[in-house]
């Protein structure tokens, strides 16, 4: 279970890995904290590039970061958009989070705060581990 207070700190985190966001062609800037079993946080900005495609989430490179410091199981990721209501996160993702299972997902709007869950953003999300 995320504490009211790991929540706060996420969402504190969320706002401030926001400002390093690199979003000169959309001008929307996204940042994320991602909170690990262990109790680690890893941030993440949106990082586009001229070559649009190439732009990268900041929930996935929160996700990328964490994995690439071995942490592979996570509590909860909040995710601090540029609207006033919630951004709910792009389809990739949804899948890329999926990849390592179910973990709480805080929508952070800046007049509203949304609390939902990996499962619930994807159902039947791709998988080929099997069962
Ligand atoms: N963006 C994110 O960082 N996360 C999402 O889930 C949705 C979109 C970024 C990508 C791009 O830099 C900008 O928001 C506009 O699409």
């Amino acid at each position: 279970m995320l504490t009211k207070k790991e929540k706060k700190l996420l969402i504190e985190k969320a706002l401030e890995a926001r400002k390093n966001s690199y979003s000169p062609y959309s001008n929307f800037a996204v940042g994320a904290a991602l909170l690990t079993e262990d109790g680690e946080i890893f941030l993440g900005a949106n990082v586009e590039n001229a070559s649009l495609g190439l732009t990268i989430c900041a929930e996935r490179s929160a996700i990328f970061s964490a994995v690439s410091y071995g942490k592979r199981k996570f509590k909860a990721i909040a995710i601090a958009g540029s609207q006033e209501s919630p951004t709910p996160p792009c389809g990739a993702c949804r899948q890329v989070m999926t990849e390592f299972g179910e973990f709480a997902v805080i929508l952070v709007g800046q007049n509203e705060i949304l609390e939902t869950s990996v499962s619930e953003l994807l159902p039947l999300q791709f998988d080929l581990k099997g069962e």
